[in-house]
């Protein structure tokens, strides 16, 4: 379960945090047609290690990658490859775990390369949108479902679909930790949010359906009716002056 942060430890937390949303701008302005997503990869762990962080997703999980890459109809868990090459067009999910003495911080982002339709622009945006929708609730005395419940409201009336199979979580001394946190409406509330408690809230939303399946490589998680999906991921501290984006610099 996630723990009330001491002050120390929200230092360590902030550290964490800030060394993965300096690497994500620096991906963001490195990303261009014509790279592979492993030379997204290998930039993004030279950019961590240079700041001082290790790459959990590779260090914890054995992911094959240090940052999960996920093109297009790929929702998440995209396995960096030479043979993947970003075009005019493309819309590419970088997704990022630092872990920085002993604390993490989870995050990602959804870059637009080059020219696509509106309705993937309005995806993206709109999915970012929900994550800063959610934050307002992430207030101490309300609970889990209400995060869910808003990301819900905020989405349905474009008709997207909100992915259910993969959820938010607590972060801390792990990178995943309980409770687990929906995009969606729950029937249980949820434990009470606390000041002090970590989270990494993570809508992922899909341009259609939001039914999902893991290809045959094991990893990468790609809309069942091909369709393009879009991530948006903070790792956030709650206080009494409202939440802290720890991973957004
Ligand atoms: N990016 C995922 C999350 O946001 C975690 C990926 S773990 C890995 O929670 F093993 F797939 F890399
Ligand atoms: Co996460």
């Amino acid at each position: 379960m996630v723990s009330i942060k001491s002050s120390r430890e929200i230092e360590l937390m902030r550290d964490a945090g800030k060394i993965l949303g300096t690497a994500h701008n620096e991906i963001r302005d490195y990303i261009k047609p014509g790279i592979s997503t492993y030379e997204i990869d290998k930039f993004a762990e030279k950019v961590v290690s240079r700041l001082g962080g290790k790459c959990s997703f590779y260090h914890l999980y054995d992911f094959p990658g240090n940052f999960c890459i996920s093109v297009n109809d790929e929702v998440i868990h995209g396995i960096p490859s030479k043979n993947k090459i970003i075009k005019d067009g493309d819309i590419i999910k970088v997704d990022g775990g630092v872990e920085y003495k002993g604390y993490n911080s989870d995050a990602a982002r959804t870059h637009i390369v080059g020219s696509v339709s509106n309705d993937i622009k309005d995806l993206v945006e709109r999915t970012e949108k929900a994550f800063f929708e959610a934050i307002k609730v992430c207030i101490d005395g309300n609970h889990v479902n209400d995060i869910g419940s808003t990301i819900e409201d905020y989405i349905d009336k474009f008709g997207y679909g909100i992915v259910e199979d993969y959820v938010g979580h607590g972060i801390g001394t792990k990178v995943h930790e309980d409770p687990e946190i929906p995009n969606f409406r729950s029937t249980k509330k949820g434990i009470k949010l606390r000041n002090g408690m970590t989270l990494a809230i993570e809508p992922m939303i899909n341009l259609g359906s939001y039914e999902v399946y893991v290809d045959k490589d094991e990893w990468t998680v790609k809309t069942e009716d091909g369709l393009p999906s879009a991530h948006y991921e903070n790792t956030i501290l709650i206080t009494d002056n409202g939440p802290e984006i720890l991973s957004l610099v």
